[in-house]
């Protein structure tokens, strides 16, 4: 059967880099070895209670069962605006600085298609969550790669960015605190990019998917806070993380209104909106006590604190992050990134090898806190057992 052929598009998706690691994973695991995933970024703590009861309660409502509106519930995006102003001193207008999302990446998949004509350029850090550079490509665009890496504390080096490509580029995304590295910014740094996107007319993506999930009292700033942010940016957000909701597809954009608009557009011709009642849980998890995030907080506190310890006394390099539940660790000399997780593997301890987010990765491992106590001490345990 000769087959349909597929769209361009899907043949220029990177090579997945994890398959080798699948397939060895499904190998270990069929030999009966005791798998401990560190590898997925995905809250094993359950969603708040409180949380829950909502959204029962509004699961039963008639009214939540017809179509949303596609920009979001009114008293959502109040929601959001409250929490904006509460935690970062940010005032937003609900109806025309914020939209729903269904989930972050649905915001960041679709803002291209918003954006980027075909052959235009998007600035996207690498190493990186891989949607950017894939959303760039699904519109037709061509990412320029600005490279995180160490020696510039994980923050792009703006100004190695060519005149000709800033010139050419229209969007630009970043992520702090950032996935996989874990690193922070400042409003030092944000101010650098409005600056940079102002001269050369770029509209910037900031993903503060994060901002919540940081330690020893730091509180990671938005791109919202600095001066000029709203003329040139739009920044998503996500309850997945910071409420345990990854499940619950729920977030939101807020910032530039023209971007607003221009992302609604794109959304409603192609999905109808976030089910009412899982707005409903949403309001309630931005409008209650917060210390349901604190006591989160505490969990991976102590969990990194844990890893940090046993990685260091097992010889690794790494910084023990000030946000974000991962662990960004140097891999031992002579090993790439691919051959250490593939060791690591052998003894049933899953964790992604950090060219799996682009090439400059390579010579990194990302661990993600995402197993309790006793699984973490047992992975220490066997990490330790290897010589390296
Ligand atoms: C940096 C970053 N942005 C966005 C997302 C997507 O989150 P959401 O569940 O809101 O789509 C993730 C999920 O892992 C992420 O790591």
């Amino acid at each position: 059967m000769g087959g349909f052929e597929k769209a361009e598009r899907l043949g220029k998706l990177p090579p997945y880099l994890f398959k080798e690691i699948d397939r060895k994973k499904a190998e270990v695991m069929a030999r009966g070895v005791d798998i401990i995933d560190l590898g997925v970024g995905d809250p094993d703590l359950p969603t708040p209670t409180h949380i829950i009861e909502a959204m029962k309660a509004a699961v039963e409502d008639p009214a939540n069962h017809q179509y949303p509106s596609y920009s979001g519930m009114h008293d959502f995006k109040y929601a959001v605006a409250e929490w904006y102003e509460r935690r970062f001193g940010v005032d937003l207008d609900p109806e025309s600085e914020v939209v729903s999302l269904i989930g972050s990446k649905e915001g960041i998949a679709h803002l291209p298609l918003a954006y980027i004509n075909p052959g235009d350029v998007a600035l996207v850090p690498s190493p990186a969550y891989p949607v950017y550079h894939i959303a760039t490509m699904f519109a037709g665009g061509e990412s320029y790669v600005m490279p995180l890496v160490r020696e510039n504390t994980f923050l792009p080096d703006l100004s190695a960015v060519p005149s000709h490509v800033a010139e050419r580029a229209k969007l630009m995304f970043i992520n702090y605190p950032n996935n996989p590295t874990a690193a922070v910014a400042d409003l030092e740094f944000f101010n650098k990019v409005i600056e940079f996107a102002d001269k050369n007319d770029i509209l910037v993506c900031h993903d503060a998917a994060y901002t919540e999930m940081a330690y020893d009292g730091f509180r990671p700033p938005s791109f919202m806070e600095a001066d000029g942010a709203k003329e040139v940016a739009l920044e998503f957000h996500s309850l997945s993380k910071t409420y345990n909701m990854t499940g619950w597809r729920i977030g939101f954009a807020v910032g530039n209104r023209a971007m607003v608009d221009g992302l609604g557009a794109i959304k409603s011709n192609i999905d109808s909106g976030v089910f009412q009642a899982v707005q409903i849980a949403g309001i309630k998890a931005l409008r209650d006590d917060q210390s349901c995030v604190q006591e989160m907080v505490e969990v991976y506190t102590r969990r990194r604190d844990l890893m940090v310890k046993g990685l260091r006394e097992a010889g690794f390099e790494l910084d023990s992050p000030k946000a974000t539940f991962y662990l960004w660790i140097r891999v031992p000399q002579g090993y790439t990134s691919a051959q250490l997780t593939t060791q690591l593997l052998e003894k049933g301890v899953v964790v992604t090898p950090g060219n799996g987010f682009g090439e400059p990765g390579e010579g990194y491992f990302r661990i993600a806190l995402t197993q309790k106590r006793d699984r973490l001490e047992e992975a220490i345990e066997r990490i330790k057992s290897m010589a390296f």
